[in-house]
């Protein structure tokens, strides 16, 4: 898979690529990231990039010329499977859209910034838009960091045990059962019994009861969806 991040602050992104999963799924080969800073296609040599909203209103707007320059180009070059906008105004990330991206080949990924870009921009180039939640952020880089890390980490090969992302919370709608690692007892807090009998069928089945236990207990709403 190939990324590209469109951004006015590509130092602001980076370090997040430089660690961990992303930075081994990058070293396997699995995943090329890219960087375009919008200031490199500024209006003039000040690096002019953003004006005040036609109208009035508080806040500055990203200009549709140096972003339509930037994704112009790109698009010349290949073609994407989704031109991604971050933004609050949008619907919510969730597993199912990152499972449906991480089987991508081509991620252009536009992030705001102050009172985000002009709307003419999302009319002409924008294919899906993402917000990572019910907040608003200083710009859009966090939030493309944080759907870059769930896309990765779910494409083949990525996690060294290709089980541990299907039983992730979300996967199927559940929130993920409780883990306990060594001892089996600390403090008089003693492990569940099942888990230290090697009876794996039980398990499995004592690890789906108490993953709808704790989504009946805290995210009722999953239970709802189909
Ligand atoms: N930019 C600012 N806030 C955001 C959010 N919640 N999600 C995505 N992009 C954003």
């Amino acid at each position: 898979m190939r990324i590209d991040i469109v951004t006015v602050s590509p130092e602001l992104i980076r370090s997040p690529f430089e660690h961990s999963i992303l930075k081994r799924a990058q070293d396997k080969g699995k995943v090329e990231v890219h960087f375009h800073g919008l200031r490199d296609y500024a209006l003039n040599r000040y690096g002019k990039i953003d004006d005040y909203q036609f109208g009035g209103g508080a806040g500055m707007v990203l200009m549709i010329e140096p972003i339509d320059k930037c994704l112009s180009g790109l698009m010349q070059e290949r073609d994407y499977d989704e031109i991604i906008y971050m933004t609050p105004d949008a619907p919510t990330l969730d597993q199912r859209t990152a499972n449906i991206l991480s089987d991508k080949s081509n991620l252009l990924i536009l992030t705001g910034h102050y009172k985000g870009v002009d709307q003419r921009i999302r009319d002409k180039f924008i294919t899906k838009e993402i917000s990572i939640g019910d907040y608003v952020l200083s710009g859009g880089e966090l939030a493309a960091a944080v759907l870059c890390d769930a896309v990765i980490r779910l494409i083949p090969g990525v996690l060294g045990d290709e089980t541990s992302a299907l039983t992730d919370s979300f996967q199927d709608n559940l929130l993920a059962p409780p883990v306990f690692t060594r001892p089996a007892e600390y403090d008089g807090m003693k492990v569940p019994d099942i888990l230290l009998s090697g009876n794996f069928p039980k398990i499995e089945e004592w690890r789906h009861d108490a993953a709808i236990e704790r989504t009946k207990l805290i995210r009722p709403d999953l239970l709802n969806d189909e």
